[in-house]
């Protein structure tokens, strides 16, 4: 080791360099009377993407050379992706954020004495007082960015394994109980009550139940169940584990989509982590609970996410929808009960848990108790995680959080809830994001995607591309779907080409009602909602002059 960087924590520069971004600083003791200055550089698939690798690598060498102590803390992302990579300074204060750092600016950082917290053009302050993170109510993600991701004793010092703590000493209905309590229902689109499922679930006999993770994550714009397996694995297997115990189930599966290896490195490691300090496997802290956690990694079909598909996928299958009944949480995985959540449904449970049931419901408004982990994508200023209550109206999100369209441009349509989700007007932004309001708007809050357009958008286009991805996605099992689809973009192609216009208008209209009440999943069931809801708001785009480019 070099003298000049003796004190630094991550003590050899090359050596860190070569480190993955999945692999903790290598760890020099500092003398008791000087701490090293912890240093946050998120290991987040979003600010790797971005170079944070780079930039760590970067902070490390300078600190080298300026004999600086310092101890770099490879977090969870706090979910304000425009400043990524954010890096943040822990001061007397409180943390201190610097964004987006690229590694020509650290040396300029440190000058300005950014150790102390010390101005720079790319400080934001206090992290804490950032608007955009103040006014969040970070339930599921309240540690997600703070704690490092794979050490116990800061997952426990940020309330980690309170819920589970408890639930070891619960009688499982009364989990059940608590979980119904807090109104808690799917975050994975359909929004089905969570307690009424585990219920089921717990009634059924069996030799074997399972819990299954639905991390397929396959809505365009959506990313709140990777920032949460990244940023806070532990959460999602206190979840997971809690689920076992309340339904009677000793084995999990969580089903994560390929294009998220970060996540599936992460949540192998956290399992291994978990498992030699016996808060997985058998007699889990000393209790009679066992629980055994395994990754499967999907192989990028869309309708994998879809709950029976998955299934099929995870037993080895070609991923094919399922006719229900039998319901999963009677005939599941390989046909035992099974308990099918979503990552964000699992991840809320350990609060729900630890604070009781009322306190989580106290969120939220009409049958939309909790929060939700609002997901801003597409044409804006301030993407990112926006974990609110539920009743935050969609125009609070997209232009308060958000600050409009990154374009500049005025916002024509935002599409809510995925792929399958609705196109919506300017108009109907001061919807409160609730189930039930965004029903009467003809349009599904899902997982929480908020893809925004600006005026430069052709919602003909959109329609196209709405049918084509069904044509590309679907299963095939049932016939609305597999050749409605098909037909769908031929028809759209006709309409903008401004063949026989209005008769095929009424066609499209026509085969979207045979497709929605037809369909066997919700592929084809909802493919039609982002086609019919273009068509409603946007007719003029439908009625343009015939152009070829349709198909583009
Ligand atoms: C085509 C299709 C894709 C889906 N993709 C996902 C997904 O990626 N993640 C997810 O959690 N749920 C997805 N779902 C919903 C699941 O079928 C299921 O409702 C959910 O995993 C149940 O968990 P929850 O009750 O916690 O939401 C999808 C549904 C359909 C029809
Ligand atoms: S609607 Fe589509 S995806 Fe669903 S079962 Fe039918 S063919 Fe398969």
């Amino acid at each position: 080791m070099s003298k000049k960087n003796k004190h630094c924590h991550q003590n050899n520069p090359q050596q860190q360099a070569q480190a993955k971004a999945s692999k903790q600083p290598q760890a020099e003791a500092a003398p008791a009377s000087e701490p090293n200055t912890r240093i946050f550089v998120p290991r987040d698939a979003a600010a790797l993407s971005m170079g944070a690798n780079a930039v760590a690598k970067a902070i490390a060498a300078e600190a080298g050379k300026r004999n600086a102590k310092i101890e770099i803390v490879r977090n969870g992302s706090r979910g304000m992706l425009w400043l990524e990579p954010f890096v943040e300074v822990e001061t007397d204060k409180g943390r201190v954020g610097y964004g987006p750092v690229a590694p020509s600016d650290v040396a300029g950082l440190f000058d300005a004495d950014f150790l102390k917290g010390g101005k720079h053009v790319l400080s934001h302050g206090l992290t804490d007082e950032i608007p955009y993170f103040k006014n969040q109510e970070r339930l599921t993600f309240a540690r997600c960015g703070i704690a490092d991701p794979l050490s116990i004793a800061d997952y426990r010092a940020h309330g980690g394994f309170a819920g589970l703590t408890k639930a070891l000493t619960m009688e499982p209905a009364d989990i059940v109980a608590e979980v119904t309590t807090s109104g808690l229902r799917g975050r994975g689109g359909a929004g089905f009550p969570t307690g009424i499922k585990w219920k089921t679930v717990l009634e059924a006999k069996a030799d074997q139940k399972y819990i299954c993770c639905n991390a397929d994550e396959g809505d365009s714009g959506t990313f709140a169940d990777r920032m949460l397996m990244e940023g806070d694995p532990f959460c999602l297997i206190e979840g997971m584990i809690i689920a076992g115990i309340a339904v009677g189930a000793t084995k999990g599966y969580i089903y994560i989509r390929s294009e998220y290896p970060h996540a599936v490195g992460t949540f192998r490691e956290a399992i291994k982590i978990l498992t030699e300090a016996n808060w997985l496997g058998r007699t889990i802290q000393g209790s009679p609970h066992d629980f055994e956690l395994f990754v499967r990694v999907g192989a990028g079909a869309y309708i994998c996410g879809e709950e029976t598909s998955m299934l099929d996928s995870l037993e080895g299958k070609r991923g094919i929808v399922r006719y229900k009944p039998p319901l999963p949480a009677i005939e599941g995985l390989f046909g035992k009960p099974t308990v099918i959540n979503n990552v964000l449904s699992l991840g809320s449970v350990p609060i729900i848990i630890d604070k009781g049931g009322a306190y989580y419901r106290d969120f939220g408004v009409g049958r939309s108790r909790g929060t939700l982990a609002f997901q801003l994508a597409g044409n804006i200023k301030r993407g990112g995680l926006v974990e609110k209550a539920f009743g935050v109206t969609a125009r609070e999100l997209i232009e308060g959080y958000g600050g409009g369209t990154a374009s500049g441009r005025p916002i024509r349509a935002v599409q809510f809830g995925g792929p399958l989700g609705a196109y919506l007007p300017n108009s109907k932004l001061d919807t409160e994001m609730d189930y039930e309001a965004f029903v009467k708007v003809d349009a599904m809050v899902g997982h929480g995607g908020v893809v925004v357009f600006d005026d430069t958008v052709d919602m003909a286009k959109q329609a196209r591309f709405a049918m084509e991805f069904c044509t590309i996605e679907s299963c095939g099992k049932c016939t609305p779907c597999r050749i409605g689809s098909v037909r769908g973009v031929e028809v759209i192609d006709r309409i903008v080409a401004d063949v026989n216009r209005e008769a095929n208008i009424e066609l499209l209209q026509d085969l979207c009602v045979t497709m929605t009440d037809g369909s066997l999943c919700a592929m084809g069931g909802l493919t039609p909602m982002p086609v019919t809801s273009a068509l409603r708001h946007f007719p003029e785009d439908f009625h343009r002059p015939a152009r070829a480019e349709a198909a583009e």
